[in-house]
């Protein structure tokens, strides 16, 4: 109401909404919305070997790094000022099984990635997913019987599985698996296991997205996927739906909450940010990051503009922080200005 008034009152051409344009002074002091390398989580891709970095195709400018080089990328995100980094494993085809048991082993690839990164940088946030589909035969985040993926079975393995990371150093656990119940069941296997500093950040609105086909290239996931996770990830028709997957985890000790996809999803990030108000992240996944690459290597767009116009858009959603590829690409564009 108060709003509608002022508008009337300051008709053109007392009010020029244009002057507070002008300068790049005056835009400074009346931007609403900032972005820093805080708002940042990189999240990076691990695989076997000694010194090994392998370009992912469908993610230009995206590597595979062995475990030996990881400690000094996250070293450089670190020096950027970027607060937490993500950590996924490229597992090997012969160690993947329908049980998915590579994933309660202390030694896989994603706990070595995460003592080396703690070894070098206790200062810096380690996330690990936790689902089954960088272990699972069948692709998929939980346990496969006949051809549905089971809820409750597949909890038990989750929570062993949270614990394991956590003891290699994890210090965000972010279930990504979209099982019921399992933000509750991991934050208890956590505390009984003494853990109960682990933060959760739970991927609450994951949908069902054909954005996240170059993440199932670079985790190598894409070739085991049988069908479709739609029996477990949201429609993106839904957004209500979003509000309530959302409230049960915060009920269920999520002390983060993420939305994901992003850029398609912005709506979502807004009206969560807006109904709960507690720390809301968002995942700028790895499709969206491929059509910005994409475009712009056909010359069609500026990719330095389109990102920070992007990650900008998420701000101004309303989300907390980003989990971007771009992560270091971004914070030395705003350091270099
Ligand atoms: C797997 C997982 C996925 C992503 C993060 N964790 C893919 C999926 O659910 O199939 C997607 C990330 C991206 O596309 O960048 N649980």
């Amino acid at each position: 109401m108060e709003r509608i008034n002022l508008i009337r009152r300051g008709a053109f051409p007392q009010t020029r909404m244009r002057r507070n344009r002008r300068d790049a002074w005056t835009r400074r002091m009346v931007a609403e919305h900032t972005l820093v390398a805080d708002d940042f989580i990189w999240p990076l891709f691990v695989v076997d070997g000694a010194d090994e970095s392998q370009p992912v195709p469908s993610m230009p400018g995206v590597d595979r790094l062995s475990v030996d080089l990881v400690a000094d990328a996250v070293g450089e995100a670190k020096e950027l000022g970027i607060p937490a980094v993500a950590v996924f494993p490229f597992t090997d085809e012969s160690l993947k099984t329908p049980d998915a048991r590579e994933a309660l082993n202390p030694d896989n690839l994603v706990c070595k990635a995460v003592r080396a990164v703690k070894a070098a940088h206790p200062d810096i946030g380690v996330m690990c997913d936790v689902a089954l589909d960088p272990y699972n035969s069948d692709g998929h985040d939980g346990l496969v019987r006949g051809d549905y993926v089971v809820n409750d079975e597949t909890l038990e393995v989750l929570c062993k599985q949270a614990v394991v990371q956590a003891e290699a150093g994890c210090d965000v656990a972010a279930p990504s698996d979209m099982m019921d119940g399992r933000v509750a069941a991991i934050r208890r296997a956590l505390d009984g296991a003494g853990f109960e500093d682990v933060r959760i950040m739970a991927y609450s609105a994951k949908y069902a997205s054909a954005f996240y086909g170059p993440f199932r290239d670079a985790v190598g996931s894409a070739g085991a996927l049988k069908g479709d996770k739609k029996t477990y990830q949201m429609d993106p028709a839904n957004s209500d739906e979003a509000l309530r997957e959302v409230a049960l985890d915060i009920d269920e000790g999520a002390d983060m909450v993420m939305v994901k996809p992003g850029l398609p999803y912005l709506d979502i990030v807004h009206r969560v940010k807006e109904s709960f108000g507690v720390p809301t992240f968002v995942y700028n996944v790895s499709g969206e990051y491929a059509m910005l690459k994409a475009a712009a290597a056909q010359g069609w767009l500026d990719y330095d503009r389109v990102l920070m116009e992007s990650l900008m858009a998420f701000k101004r959603a309303g989300a907390d922080g980003i989990l971007t590829y771009a992560a270091v690409e971004a914070a030395k564009l705003l350091k270099s200005g």
